[in-house]
């Protein structure tokens, strides 16, 4: 079982970065955009994102015009007929996704591999909607899937040996550790990881540190290359929001409850980075705290 063609359905944060990362690896790539909107809007963001590593000195010109030439963007499901594997990275919402996953495996060929990106939904429930489970499993990448090394390979009883091994060689191939998991959902990092960036925004609302100071400690304390509540604006406070809920209700376990602050944000459409403000505020020349998030002072009263 090779894969020579690759399909990601999804323009978001993850999809574009998982389509840089595997166009830059030699394949071609069609990247579906699974909601209406302007192609060539999607193009730029790729060709923005090879432009800072060349400027950066890290791409030749010539290499980055080559992958952004193995790169189709469409929005018609039927030109994914062809590929070898396909990533489904679209909204982490269980109708949305089992859809999208059931009129993909009606285009493509009976071999072809079809993986989710999601995080946190039962994949179980996704193998059981499929007409050919043994084909599917997750490939579970991180964000910004160009730098992060590892992908997580989530595997249901269904999943055919032959298809485990493919996508592992595929995972090599584009430069990623692959680590296979089971169907739990939130596999092994989002599992741990989701409560952390919890319990830290539930530290500032407490009023126990100010934003930066949470972050600093984290950073400086305990080595982490980001602070968690930079990090929750990194995800997306959205997507943590939706992976919290999946979680809390899947496992049945209150470490995934979701704090009334974050709660807070995503109904104001604050969702981190993308959105230009979050815990912090990304619109002027550097990050600053939110200013609607309380004084400390004021929080711990
Ligand atoms: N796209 C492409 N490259 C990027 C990038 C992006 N969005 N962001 C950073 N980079 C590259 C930079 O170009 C730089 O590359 P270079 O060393 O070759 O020049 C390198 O990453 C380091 O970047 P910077 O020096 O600008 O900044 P930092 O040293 O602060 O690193 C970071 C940025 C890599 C994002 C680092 O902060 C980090 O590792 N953070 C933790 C990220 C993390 O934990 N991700 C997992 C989130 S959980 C998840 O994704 C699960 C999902 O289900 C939600």
């Amino acid at each position: 079982m090779s894969i020579g063609s690759v399909g990601v359905v999804g323009c978001g944060q993850m999809g574009l970065g998982i389509v840089e990362v595997v166009a830059s690896a030699g394949y071609a790539v069609t990247a579906l955009k699974a909601t209406p909107g302007d192609l060539e809007k999607v193009k730029a963001r790729v060709a923005k994102s090879l432009d800072r590593r060349v400027d950066k000195g890290k791409l030749e010109r010539a290499e980055a015009d080559a992958i952004l030439g193995r790169i189709t963007i469409t929005l018609e499901l039927a030109d994914l007929r062809d590929c070898d594997l396909v990533i489904e990275s679209a909204l982490e919402e269980m109708d949305t996704k089992a859809k999208l996953l059931r009129e993909l495996e009606d285009v493509m060929t009976n071999g072809a591999i079809l993986a989710s990106n999601t995080s946190s939904l039962p994949l179980l429930k996704l193998a059981d909607s499929l007409r050919r489970p043994e084909q599917f499993l997750a490939l579970h990448f991180f964000n910004p899937a160009q730098v992060m090394k590892l992908v997580e390979l989530g595997v249901t009883d269904r999943t055919a040996p032959g298809v485990v091994a493919a996508a592992k060689t595929f995972c090599q191939s584009i430069g990623k550790t692959a680590v296979e998991v089971s169907a739990s959902p939130g596999y092994v990092v989002n599992r741990l990881l989701v409560p952390y960036l919890l319990h830290a925004i539930e530290t500032l609302e407490e009023g126990v540190a100010d934003a930066p100071a949470v972050d600093a400690a984290m950073q400086l304390g305990c080595n982490h290359p980001i602070g968690p509540l930079a990090l929750a604006d990194l995800i997306g406070l959205d997507v943590v929001m939706a992976m919290a809920t999946t979680l809390q209700r899947e496992l049945a376990d209150s470490r995934y409850r979701v704090p009334s602050l974050l709660r807070r944000l995503v109904a104001d459409q604050q969702l981190g980075r993308k959105s230009g403000i979050g815990l912090y505020d990304y619109r002027g020349k550097e990050p600053v705290t939110n200013p609607a998030l309380r004084p400390i002072a004021e929080a711990a009263e």
